[in-house]
């Protein structure tokens, strides 16, 4: 048994259970991705002082509520009085932001930390923690990823946490553009934000 100490940020909480609740909610292409983003997370916390099992567990349920129905994030933005700006969005914005308070009400974990580096692994922020960025990257380097661009992802991710998420921002607000898609608001001030680092 792998032994991951999220009790450490929930008492109780176990690994597996997480596990098998993934498993109900999520077809198997996106558990494994979920558990290759976890074991990457962890691995650049501990590489860059993050939170190695805060890291860890945001990684491994980032996309737990990917799959869901837009109606359902559409009665969860409505429940949790959330910004009703999210309503003119979709599941690629819904499933972190509106993601996160799913994850509140099925799985019951409350710790902000965890649950801001699921709402950001999609838009980033001006206020990424070492853990939103450590998920924020992992997710998009994962073993399996195959894009234009990958290996020049990794690269960066292996010499400054900071320079892999502006190279990430960048491709992603490129792609969006390219795709001819509307570019949620927040996406815009952390590409802003992080573009003027100058890091790349
Ligand atoms: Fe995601
Ligand atoms: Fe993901």
């Amino acid at each position: 048994m792998t032994d991951f100490n999220y009790g450490s940020i929930k008492q109780g909480l176990d690994r597996d259970e997480l596990l098998s609740r993934m498993q109900d909610n999520l077809s198997d292409f996106r558990y494994g991705h979920c558990l290759r983003v976890e074991k990457v997370s962890r691995a650049l916390a501990a590489e860059y002082d993050g939170d190695v099992n805060r890291a860890g567990l945001a990684g491994l349920l980032h996309d737990y509520a990917k799959e869901r129905d837009d109606q359902e994030f559409i009665d969860t933005i409505k429940k949790h009085d959330l910004d009703p700006d999210l309503l003119n969005y979709n599941n690629a914005i819904w499933h972190g932001i509106v993601g996160a308070e799913i994850i509140k009400d099925e799985l019951g974990i409350y710790d902000e930390d965890v649950l801001n580096a699921i709402r950001r692994h999609t838009v980033g922020s001006t206020h990424m923690t070492q853990d939103d960025k450590c998920v924020f990257v992992a997710d998009f380097i994962e073993p399996n990823r195959d894009f234009p661009g990958i290996d020049e992802a990794r690269k960066y991710a292996e010499k400054s946490l900071d320079a892999a998420v502006e190279f990430e921002l960048k491709h992603s607000v490129q792609h969006l553009v390219d795709k001819n898609r509307t570019i949620y608001p927040a996406t815009f001030v952390s590409y802003n934000y992080w573009i003027a680092k100058g890091d790349l």
